[in-house]
């Protein structure tokens, strides 16, 4: 794998792109210790100053992902894998699906993962994934924006010490790399299902799904080979493969199955 390392970067993920144009084929590793114009899922800015773990893989695949939520439950699981290595085994990590790792008994957002794939050609055979991490490491909850409070820390925050980033990425890319070449966007085994259901936030709980313009209310019951999403509503199990989840409260369940909400 080639390695790319900035000190200043807009975006990983941007740089990754510029550089697959001229290295093609080829797996690369982009890392930079701060990023001017970090990017979050739903084109949400992603604060990204120095103290973070801020990465991209470049990573060239042979066929379409079949379902768009395997590879960032994968990379979410092993990037959670990598944190449990860094700070040990007493602080509890959850995957929110579909990609944020959670950190705590009141969980708040510590990493989330951005997945983006593109083609080289027509025939759609030769096609990338631009996989970018982003892990708050070692800087203070003040230096994350003002909605994010209550809702998303820092490890530094969380456990009081800092931590070695370069080793943090160095394991996040290990055992990324060995669970893609595994499934090679392929479906979740069985094992890989039981392990990544052990390890997700809120499951047979209550949850909120927002999903476009629509909010759906239920319980989550797990998730289906392809990576989706199970939420008994009412009486029904739905699979849904795109949205932001959040936990819920049991009565408002009960209540209020399914609403349609607006957005402006
Ligand atoms: C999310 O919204 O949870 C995904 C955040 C992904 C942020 C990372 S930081 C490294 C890479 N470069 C970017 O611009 N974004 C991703």
């Amino acid at each position: 794998m080639l390695t790319f390392h900035y000190d200043k970067l807009d975006s990983t993920s941007e740089q990754g792109k510029r550089l697959a144009a001229r290295y093609r084929g080829q797996r690369l590793l982009v890392t930079a210790k701060c990023q001017t114009a970090g990017r979050g899922r739903s084109g949400r800015l992603w604060q990204s100053p120095v103290g973070g773990a801020w990465f991209t893989l470049v990573w060239p695949i042979e066929r379409a992902v079949e379902a768009t939520s395997i590879v960032p439950l994968l990379v979410g699981r092993e990037v959670l894998r990598a944190v449990r290595k860094t700070i040990g085994s007493m602080h509890a990590l959850k995957i929110k699906w579909p990609n944020d790792v959670l950190l705590g008994s009141e969980p708040q957002k510590i990493a989330g993962v951005l997945c983006e794939q593109w083609l080289h050609d027509r025939d759609g055979l030769d096609r990338t994934l631009c996989i970018g991490v982003g892990i708050n490491v070692n800087f203070g909850c003040s230096e994350l924006s003002h909605d994010l409070h209550g809702r998303a820390t820092t490890l530094l925050s969380a456990i009081g010490s800092s931590l070695d980033v370069s080793r943090l990425i160095e394991l996040c890319v290990r055992y990324v790399a060995s669970a893609l070449d595994e499934t090679n966007g392929g479906r979740l085994s069985a094992a890989r299902l039981q392990d990544l259901e052990a390890h997700l936030a809120w499951l047979n709980e209550p949850i909120c799904l927002r999903s476009g313009d629509r909010l759906i209310k239920g319980i989550c019951r797990g998730l289906d080979p392809s990576g989706r999403i199970q939420i008994l509503v009412g009486q029904q199990l739905r699979l849904f493969d795109a949205g932001e989840v959040s936990q819920l409260r049991i009565d408002a369940v009960q209540s209020e199955p399914c609403v349609r909400v607006t957005t402006s």
